[in-house]
């Protein structure tokens, strides 16, 4: 009787070892394939909160489409596969897809991080700045070179607190905004022609 006992306790903890293995082994999307979704994707498929794909069928009929929209997956089935996860997510969950990114002390961003939340070839560059009180603030960018930058500053329900256009002077640019709604925000920037930003201060004014 309590060999038996035993056995069916050493049974349910190696099933218990089996299935925690089981499920760390599905892997999360990378930082990039979320940066290439809310940068390139996201032009088209932001704040959509359907709550589901329209058809059973929507990762296969889906290839040619997202090969269009991003050339670089034609040849990467698992980048497509991220990319469809994540426009599931947020079709269900009407939110970004989270980003495993600690937020850097005194809201200073350094090159290694930004150098993970940007798309290799377009440089377009996704970044959680995390939670924001009301209050009046400014963005710093210093960038690699001059040049002309698009810069958002999205919510957490996809309102926009920045939307505009700057050219950078002496590879700086300096954004004050003000904010209405407390929550979380996320920054993105398309850049006329790729540059990388060397650092990245939220100061609060
Ligand atoms: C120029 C606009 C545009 C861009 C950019 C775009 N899409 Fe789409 N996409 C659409 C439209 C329109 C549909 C069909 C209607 C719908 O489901 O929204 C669609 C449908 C889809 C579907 C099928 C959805 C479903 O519910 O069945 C997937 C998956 C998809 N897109 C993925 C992507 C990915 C990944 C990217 C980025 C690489 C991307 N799209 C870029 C416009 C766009």
């Amino acid at each position: 009787m309590k060999l038996r006992f035993k056995l069916a306790v050493l049974g349910i903890i190696s099933f218990l070892l089996l299935s925690n293995n089981a499920y760390s082994d599905q892997k999360l999307p990378f930082v990039e394939s979320v940066v290439i979704f809310n940068t390139v994707c996201a032009k088209c498929h932001e704040a959509q909160c359907s709550g589901r794909m329209s058809f059973d069928d929507a990762y296969e009929s889906s290839k040619n489409h997202i090969i269009r929209h991003y050339g670089e997956a034609s040849d990467k089935q698992w980048l497509r596969k991220e990319l469809f996860t994540i426009l599931n997510y947020m079709k269900v969950k009407c939110a970004y897809y989270p980003m495993e990114s600690a937020l850097p002390p005194k809201r200073v961003w350094e090159h290694d991080i930004l150098n993970k939340m940007v798309t290799l070839l377009e440089r377009n560059y996704f970044i959680p700045l995390g939670p924001f009180s009301e209050g009046k603030y400014r963005i710093d960018l210093a960038l690699e070179r001059d040049t002309k930058v698009t810069i958002h500053l999205v919510s957490e329900d996809f309102d926009m607190a920045i939307d505009d256009c700057f050219l950078s002077k002496n590879m700086a640019v300096k954004i004050p905004f003000s904010i209405t709604e407390p929550g979380n925000y996320y920054f993105r920037m398309y850049p006329q022609e790729p540059v990388r930003i060397t650092r990245l201060t939220v100061i609060t004014e």
